[in-house]
């Protein structure tokens, strides 16, 4: 399939096809917003949020349910184990204003399959259904699935439980092209996806390691997918997706102009702008940690960033390393 810019999710037009992954601590509103104003991006996820946690959030202070108005479309993602509690997180959902819906099937950290949920519950299959079901007959809005690969490369099985996700109403399939028991500095296993691309119809997504535009390129090639997620590479430079939607979809996305020290900045004002003060270090020394890696030198950002004890000395720090450095606009192409 050739490059398409847009991207019909369920009803709703995504363009370009380019999306911000979920991320425990990072897809919050400040990094929505700044990833947002960079430009490049078409649809964004919410961190995970737990079906049972969810009802019970109040939606003023939780900062996982931080949000401003320009954030849009925004599919929040649920992390469940069954159909408890589903039906209450979806009208949640609803009363949030949701684009879309996300089912995580991807996530093998211990917490979440001990709960069954995550890559624990693609394989109770009767309970994948029913949690399925549910989830389409709730809701009218674009559904979504993020997956891995399994747990060991089986194409076949891959290739069958892509087709009953596709069966069962779901909208657009994300993979995280690693198999559930892989690191996220093991290379991608883009081609993969290949196989899934060939048994469904469904838009695909393809995630996992792409930190360039050649690496999007080359993503986009071997997998046949019809559009990325970025996580990480939209960390370390905000602007990637922006690029790519420019050097790869040949869209006119002017981007923000930010230098990334503007960019570093504008993050922290729109921690402050999201979250109560005891909420912004943190948030700050998790996007540090990425971001970091753009600068020349940026372990000495991260160390004194994540040495800080409140938001001022790390803003204060943040400031006389970056008065060291001056940016050429090679960044923007790296
Ligand atoms: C800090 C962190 C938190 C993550 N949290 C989630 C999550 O809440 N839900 C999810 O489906 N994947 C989560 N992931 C996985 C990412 O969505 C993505 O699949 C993975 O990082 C690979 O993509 P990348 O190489 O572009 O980063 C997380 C990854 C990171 C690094």
């Amino acid at each position: 399939m050739g490059i398409v810019q847009t991207l019909q999710v369920g009803s709703l037009p995504v363009t370009p096809p380019i999306a911000l992954a979920p991320m425990v601590g990072l897809s919050h509103s400040a990094l929505r917003s700044l990833v947002q104003e960079e430009g490049g991006v078409g649809l964004l996820y919410s961190e995970m949020l737990t079906v049972k946690r969810l009802p019970h959030d109040n939606p003023r202070c939780s900062p996982l349910l931080a949000r401003s108005t320009g954030e849009w479309p925004l599919f929040y993602q649920l992390v469940a184990a069954g159909p408890e509690h589903l039906a209450e997180a979806v009208d949640t959902l609803h009363s949030l204003d949701a684009q879309g819906i996300d089912l995580n099937l991807g996530c093998p950290a211990p917490m979440v399959r001990k709960m069954g949920a995550g890559t624990e519950l693609v394989a109770d299959r009767p309970t994948l259904l029913a949690t399925l079901r549910l989830l389409r007959r709730r809701t009218t809005l674009p559904l979504t699935v993020k997956i891995r690969l399994g747990r060991n490369l089986d194409i076949p099985a891959l290739q069958e439980l892509c087709r009953t996700l596709a069966g069962e109403g779901v909208d657009l399939l994300t993979v995280h092209a690693r198999l559930d028991g892989e690191k996220f500095c093991r290379k991608p296993r883009w081609q993969a996806v290949a196989a899934v691309r060939e048994v469904v119809d469904l838009p695909i997504l393809a995630n996992g390691g792409i930190f360039s535009v050649a690496d999007a390129r080359r993503c986009l090639a071997e997998s046949g997918a019809d559009g990325l997620m970025l996580g990480r590479g939209a960390v370390t430079r905000p602007w990637l997706p922006a690029a790519i939607a420019r050097e790869v979809y040949g869209l006119p996305v002017a981007g923000s102009g930010r230098t990334p020290t503007e960019v570093y900045f504008r993050f922290s004002e729109l921690l402050g702008e999201r979250f109560a003060p005891e909420r912004q270090l943190g948030r700050l020394k998790q996007f540090t940690q990425y971001f970091a890696a753009v600068c020349p030198f940026g372990h000495h950002l991260a160390a004194a960033i994540q040495s800080s004890t409140g938001m001022a000395e790390a803003l204060a720090r943040a400031t006389a390393f970056f008065a060291g450095i001056s940016w050429d606009a090679a960044y923007r192409r790296m």
